[in-house]
């Protein structure tokens, strides 16, 4: 089962496909997590991708590529994965599919998550973090039981992510529209695009992606 989650910044990849991979016992490749473990740590990707997350732009698409690329030669996506935050220019999308080609392998669906800006705005001003365990929380839609405190490992200091301030978030969906969006297309011509409403409750949607991931098998 290989997958691509597709959508806006806080459309609720990331939250949807750690709740499906665990369903599926499939591997859940975040490549904003991946790039923000790499600023935690001081690596050489971490520095050359710091000033352009700050900014709410795109890393450049050979650092991003090479991620993917040494993944898939490791093994590590060999038993399935969904793939949230990648590929997000048409150069990824063509990158990726000749990767695939190259290992054997398909993807099966691209999924869309839509959801409005109003939305976006919305989520991501409310979005926190544990900086120990990586749980996210969301205020008012999914607060901790204790104010500020992580309910999975009780770390006492949730964080917010820098590049989730107002105006970052406004930089980050202009360019969502300009340069993400157009790989819907390309995944509509390759037959491989399905598309969820992506607003309301967490669960009602975690079943209207599980759904779609298991007819396209
Ligand atoms: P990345 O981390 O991928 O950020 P993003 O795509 O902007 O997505 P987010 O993580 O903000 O949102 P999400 O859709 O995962 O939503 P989430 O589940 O968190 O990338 C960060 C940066 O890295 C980029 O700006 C870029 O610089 C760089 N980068 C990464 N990949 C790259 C690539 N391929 N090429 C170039 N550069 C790259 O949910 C958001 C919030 O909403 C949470 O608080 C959640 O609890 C809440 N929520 C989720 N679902 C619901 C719901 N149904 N109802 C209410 N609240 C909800």
């Amino acid at each position: 089962m290989n997958f691509i989650f597709l959508g806006p910044p806080g459309s609720g990849k990331g939250t949807q496909a750690k709740r499906v991979c665990e369903q599926l016992d499939i591997l859940h490749l975040s490549t904003g997590d991946v790039l923000r473990d790499a600023v935690k740590n001081g690596t050489d990707l971490g520095k050359q991708a710091q000033k352009f997350m700050e900014a709410g732009d795109l890393v450049p698409d050979e650092l991003i590529v090479g991620i993917i690329e040494e993944k898939l030669q490791s093994g590590q996506l060999d038993n399935g994965f969904v793939l949230d935050g990648f590929p997000r220019t048409v150069p990824q999308a063509e990158a990726l599919k000749k990767m695939m080609d190259k290992n054997d392998k398909r993807i099966d669906s691209a999924i869309l998550l839509d959801v409005s800006d109003e939305e976006v705005i919305k989520r991501l001003s409310g979005r926190f973090t544990c900086p120990n365990c990586g749980a996210m929380y969301n205020y008012p839609y999914n607060m901790p039981k204790k104010e500020n405190v992580c309910d999975k490992c009780g770390h006492p200091e949730l964080v917010r992510r820098p590049d989730d301030e107002e105006a970052v978030v406004k930089n980050r969906l202009e360019v969502y529209q300009k340069q993400t969006a157009p790989i819907v297309g390309f995944y509509r011509n390759e037959s491989l695009l399905r598309e969820i409403s992506a607003e309301g409750a967490l669960e009602e949607i975690t079943d209207a992606v599980l759904k779609v991931m298991k007819e396209a098998r």
